[in-house]
């Protein structure tokens, strides 16, 4: 499973990366917010750090004006992927910008239809959120776990990126399913690395090792 980052905070993003953990980013006009940094200039600088699709978001809501948007962000860099919303107009606009060959990721998709119609518009990416169908006490993996079945009965390329990633059992969870990838931010993919027993195996063999008065180096 592909490892995307949801944040436009370019510190996180190349700490992660120098790591090996990133295969892509993932921003929203809320990220871009809270990054307090013009949308195009933090995106360029995104696009320069990481290899993979670096998503970015239109905030027009017809058709020829996303499109415009779209193909604005798409300029930004060849790893653009342009982030267009689960609407009627945005499939329009997924239509024409994935025949124009830009990679496309429809978001704010919460039901297995709208993967559906998202696929056949050529969409590279769809983001199902799962926290927030949590949020409201629907089940957001059994959605991807849908979306996986229907995209394999039909052989549809697009990409199930699990969006709206809270907690280290979303990732556990989307990855038995078989998303292929996941975006979560930096501080849910640092703590996948937290386990108490291996706190607590490493105290109990440091404090053997002192025991034996002995130095590695
Ligand atoms: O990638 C979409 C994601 O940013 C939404 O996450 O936690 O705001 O629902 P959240």
């Amino acid at each position: 499973m592909k490892f995307f980052v949801d944040t436009a905070d370019v510190d996180a993003i190349r700490e992660l990366n120098e790591l090996g953990m990133v295969d892509g980013v993932t921003t929203n006009p809320s990220l871009i917010l809270k990054s307090g940094r013009d949308i195009l200039e933090v995106t360029k600088e995104i696009c320069a750090i990481v290899d993979g699709p670096v998503s970015a978001e239109v905030v027009a809501l017809e058709a020829d004006k996303m499109i415009a948007e779209g193909r604005h962000l798409a300029g930004i860099a060849p790893n653009i992927a342009v982030k267009l919303p689960l609407t009627w107009d945005g499939l329009k606009a997924c239509k024409v910008l994935s025949g124009e060959g830009k990679m496309v990721n429809v978001t704010l998709c919460f039901s297995v239809n709208q993967a559906l119609l998202a696929a056949k518009a050529g969409a590279s990416f769809i983001s199902p959120f799962i926290g927030r169908l949590d949020d409201i006490n629907l089940d957001g993996t059994e959605l991807i776990e849908d979306i996986r079945v229907v995209y394999d009965n039909y052989g549809f390329g697009t990409e199930i990126l699990a969006a709206s990633i809270r907690s280290p059992n979303h990732v556990a969870d989307v990855a038995r399913i078989g998303a292929d990838v996941m975006t979560a931010p930096p501080d849910v993919i640092r703590k996948l690395a937290s386990h108490p027993l291996t706190d607590a195996g490493l105290a109990s063999f440091l404090k053997d090792w002192e025991k034996t008065g002995q130095k590695i180096l």
